[in-house]
């Protein structure tokens, strides 16, 4: 009796399990070149891709192989660099990267928008609410001002001087002359590539 009741309930638990599993798979991160395949066509998803290819954010790990690089590392007190969770903490996507193939991209996409396995689908892509049900960061807000602030927020968790313990070579950060040179709408990357916007 006991038995089939043990049984029973963990038939139950693996159900359980099996439907929660097969529910929410957890989304993960697929590095830049995924979101190229269409964040680099005006026609598809828009040239983001080459706009932040311009960016210091894309050469964020290849700063840490520099000499500056050297010197900030002496000042935190970080001897091997490029391992040092500390300093990959700001400079690559994830610390899920762990391949140097993986973390080259620097900052990429998935930093900002959030790990894109499930949502980069054009499907899913042009379907707001069902993008961020499955890992897409919810940065948009219901006006301008509400996504500058999202927006905002994340920059500061790598800028600003309120990072000097773990960042000894930190600056203030200044949100307003900073996000012109970092905003990807669509009329920024028309007045950027207008050929290809033609
Ligand atoms: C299969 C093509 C495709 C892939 C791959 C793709 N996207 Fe998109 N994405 C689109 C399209 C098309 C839109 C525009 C949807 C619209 O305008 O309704 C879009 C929209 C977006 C938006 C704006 C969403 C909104 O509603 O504000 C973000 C942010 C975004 N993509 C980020 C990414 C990131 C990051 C990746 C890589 C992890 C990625 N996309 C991969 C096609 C794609
Ligand atoms: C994951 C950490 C991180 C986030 C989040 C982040 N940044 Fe950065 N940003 C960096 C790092 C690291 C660099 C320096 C990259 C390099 O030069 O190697 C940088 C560089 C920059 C630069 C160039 C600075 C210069 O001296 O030329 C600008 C502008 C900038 N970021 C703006 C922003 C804005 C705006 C946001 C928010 C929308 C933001 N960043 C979010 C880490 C971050
Ligand atoms: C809290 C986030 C943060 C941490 C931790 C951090 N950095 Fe940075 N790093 C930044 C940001 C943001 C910038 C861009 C400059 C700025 O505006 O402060 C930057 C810039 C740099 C640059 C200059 C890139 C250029 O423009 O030439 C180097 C080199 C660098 N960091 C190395 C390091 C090293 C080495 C460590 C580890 C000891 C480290 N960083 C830890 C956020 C961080
Ligand atoms: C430093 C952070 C950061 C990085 C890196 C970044 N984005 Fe964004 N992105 C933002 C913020 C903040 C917004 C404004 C909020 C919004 O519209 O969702 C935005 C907006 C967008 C939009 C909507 C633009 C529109 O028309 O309103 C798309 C699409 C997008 N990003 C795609 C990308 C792609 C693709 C990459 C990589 C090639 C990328 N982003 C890299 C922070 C970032």
């Amino acid at each position: 009796m006991y038995l089939r009741f043990a049984a029973t309930v963990s038939l139950f638990c693996l159900a359980i399990v099996f439907v929660v599993g097969a529910d929410s798979p957890s989304p993960e991160y697929t590095g830049v070149k995924k979101c190229k395949t269409c964040h680099s066509y005006a026609k598809v998803g828009g040239m983001h891709y080459q706009h932040w290819e311009q960016q210091k954010h894309s050469s964020a790990y290849r700063s840490l192989y520099t000499e500056e690089a050297r010197e900030i590392a002496a000042m935190a007190n970080v001897q091997d660099i490029t391992q040092s969770a500390q300093c990959l903490k700001c400079h690559v996507t994830t610390p899920s990267f762990t391949t140097e193939k993986q973390r080259a991209e620097g900052i990429g996409c998935e930093r900002c928008h959030g790990p894109g396995s499930l949502y980069s689908d054009s499907k899913t892509m042009k379907n707001r609410q069902e993008a961020v049900k499955k890992g897409l960061l919810p940065l948009k807000g219901q006006t301008e001002a509400e996504t500058l602030a999202n927006a905002e927020k994340q920059c500061r968790e790598c800028h600003g001087l309120e990072h000097k313990d773990e960042n000894p070579a930190a600056k203030e950060f200044d949100f307003e002359t900073a996000w012109p040179r970092v905003k990807h709408d669509r009329e920024t990357l028309k007045e950027n590539f207008p050929d290809k916007y033609k």
